[in-house]
C-alpha cells in the first residue's frame, strides 16, 4: 500500500492521490524534528509568539481555501467549515499569547543559605495523531500549544482528511516556523502509533480519536513511559428539565446534536426529557430537525452533509433499526432517512427511547436524536452517569439550584448549561473516565507540552 486515495464523502470521487510516507522516511522526519527542537526551544517566547501570530494571519487570509478543503475531504457544510477554520485559528491565536506566559516560581527554602527556583521546559518532539471530524481544529489544538511551549511536532492526520493538514503546515512554514519544527506524515493510524511510540526521540504522544485506539496507544506508550494526552470517545447525555426554556433547549439540542452531521465526540448522544414537557419538546424538535437541509456541503443552505463513509452510515442504520426493534418511534421512515443514498442520512428523532437501545449506550456519530423521558431528576442523573465515558454533558434548566446540582453531579469534563456549544480555545476541553486524560485549550492546554524542573541552590 503506497498510495492513498483521498475521497469526497459527498460524491465518493477521488479528489487527490497521495504517497504514503514509508517507515524510514518517517523516522528521518522525526530525527529532523529532534534537530529542529535544539534551536526552536532556544527561540525566545516573544519570537515564537510572533511566528504563531503570523501563522494565524495567513490562516485568516486563506480561510475560504481551507474551508473548501474541509468540505471536500470531510463533507462538512461549507459555512460550518468556515466556522471550523475560525475555531482552529482561535487555538493558534490563544497559544500565540500563552507562549509568553510560561511562568516559573521561587519557593522559600528551609534554610537561609538555599534558594529554590522552578521553571517549565518544553518536553521535546511531539507525535500527534488527529481525527477526520475536525481536520483543522484538532490539528491546531495540538500544534499551536506544542510550538508555543518550544516543542517541535510531527502530525499524522486521519487518512480521510490529510489535505487540510498539509495546507495548514505549508502556511506555518510560510509564516517562518522552521520546516522541521512542524511536519506531517501520511501513515495509517496503526503505523503512526507504532512509529511514534517506538521512537526514542518522541517524548510525547497526543491523540484525539476513539477510546479503543486510545487504549492501544496508551499500552504502546507505557513501554517507554511516554507522556500522553488522550481525547477519546464520548456519549454525551442531554437533560431537559421541567422548568427549561423549551425553545432554547430545542435550538441548542440541534446545535450540539447535528453539528458535523452528528459526528463529533461531544455531540449529544442521548436525550432525557422531563415527562411534563416531553410532547412540546419532541414536536418542536421534530419540526426543526425535518427542516434541516441535507446534501453536498458545497451546495447552498445545506446544514447536514454526508457521513464520512459507508461504515459510518451502516453503524447509524444499525442503531436506528435496533431502536425501532426496542420500541422506539421514528419521526420519519427508514426509507425516507436513506432516500438520498450514498453517505447521506436524513436526521431523525427517535421518541420512546429506553436505556436498552444501542443509541443510548454506544457512541453514534450520526444524525439521530433518541429521546427518553424521566419523572425524577435523580434518575436522569443516574442514567447520564451510567457509562464509562465522561467527555461532555448538557442540561437545560432555569433554576440555579438545579443547575449547580447537575453541574456538580454529572461526571463529565465539559458541561453545557443552557448551552449546546461549550467548546472554546480559552477553555480546558477534555474528558473523565474512559474519555481520556489531559486537557486541550485554555491555560491548561499548554501544560502537557511542558516539563517542570526545579533548581535547588545551596551555599548562598
Ligand atoms: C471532537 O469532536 O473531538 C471535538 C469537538 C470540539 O472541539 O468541539
Amino acid at each position: 500500500m503506497t498510495k492513498l486515495d483521498v475521497l469526497n464523502p459527498a460524491t465518493n470521487e477521488v479528489i487527490k492521490i497521495l504517497e504514503y510516507t514509508d517507515e524510514q522516511t518517517a523516522h528521518r522526519q522525526i530525527e529532523r524534528a529532534h534537530e529542529a527542537f535544539q534551536s526552536w526551544k532556544q527561540v525566545d517566547a516573544h519570537e515564537r509568539s510572533a511566528k504563531l501570530f503570523e501563522w494565524a494571519r495567513l490562516v485568516d487570509e486563506h480561510k475560504n481555501e481551507l474551508a473548501k478543503l474541509i468540505t471536500q475531504e470531510g463533507g462538512k457544510p461549507y459555512k460550518e467549515a468556515q466556522g471550523e477554520v475560525d475555531y482552529a485559528n482561535s487555538y493558534i491565536k490563544w497559544y500565540a499569547e500563552e507562549a509568553k506566559r510560561i511562568y516559573g516560581r521561587t519557593i522559600p527554602a528551609n534554610s537561609s543559605s538555599k534558594k529554590i527556583i522552578v521553571q517549565k521546559f518544553p518536553v521535546g518532539v511531539v507525535g500527534a495523531i488527529t481525527p477526520w471530524n475536525f481536520p483543522a481544529a484538532m490539528i491546531t489544538r495540538k500544534m499551536a500549544p506544542a510550538l508555543a511551549a518550544g516543542c517541535t511536532i510531527v502530525c499524522k492526520p486521519a487518512t480521510q482528511t490529510p489535505l487540510t493538514t498539509i495546507r495548514l503546515v505549508e502556511l506555518a512554514h510560510e509564516a517562518g516556523i522552521p520546516e522541521d519544527a512542524i511536519q506531517y506524515v501520511i501513515l495509517s493510524g496503526k503505523d503512526a502509533g507504532e512509529i511514534f511510540n517506538e521512537s526514542p526521540i518522541i517524548q510525547k504522544v497526543t491523540f484525539t480519536g476513539s477510546t479503543q485506539v486510545g487504549k492501544k496507544l496508551i499500552e504502546q506508550a507505557s513501554q517507554s513511559v511516554k507522556n500522553v494526552t488522550m481525547e477519546l470517545g464520548g456519549l454525551a447525555p442531554l437533560i431537559v428539565h421541567e422548568d427549561a426554556n423549551v425553545d432554547l433547549a430545542v435550538d441548542q439540542t440541534i446545535a450540539t446534536k447535528f453539528r458535523n452531521a452528528g459526528q463529533t465526540c461531544i455531540c449529544a448522544n442521548r436525550i432525557y426529557v422531563h415527562e411534563s414537557i416531553e410532547q412540546e419538546y419532541i414536536e418542536k424538535l421534530t419540526e426543526k430537525v425535518h427542516a434541516l437541509k441535507v446534501g453536498n456541503g458545497m451546495d447552498e443552505d445545506v446544514v447536514v452533509g454526508p457521513l464520512i463513509n459507508q461504515e459510518g452510515v451502516n453503524k447509524v442504520i444499525d442503531q436506528i433499526k435496533d431502536a425501532e426493534d426496542k420500541g422506539g418511534q421514528l419521526s420519519r421512515s427508514l426509507s425516507d432517512i436513506q432516500e438520498l443514498g450514498g453517505n447521506f442520512l436524513k436526521p431523525v428523532v427517535i421518541s420512546n427511547a429506553n436505556q436498552e437501545m444501542k443509541a443510548m449506550h454506544e457512541e453514534t456519530f450520526g444524525p439521530i436524536a433518541p429521546v427518553m423521558t424521566y419523572s425524577d431528576l435523580e434518575d436522569a442523573i443516574q442514567m447520564a452517569n451510567d457509562t464509562e465515558f465522561g467527555l461532555a454533558a448538557y442540561f437545560f434548566t432555569n433554576d440555579y439550584h438545579t443547575g449547580f446540582h447537575l453541574y456538580e453531579s454529572l461526571d463529565y469534563g465539559v458541561i453545557g448549561w443552557n448551552d449546546g456549544g461549550p467548546s472554546a480555545a480559552h477553555a480546558p476541553f477534555g474528558g473523565m473516565k474512559q474519555s481520556g486524560y489531559g486537557r486541550e485549550g485554555g491555560i491548561e492546554g499548554i501544560e502537557p507540552y511542558l516539563e517542570t524542573k526545579y533548581l535547588s541552590i545551596g551555599d548562598m
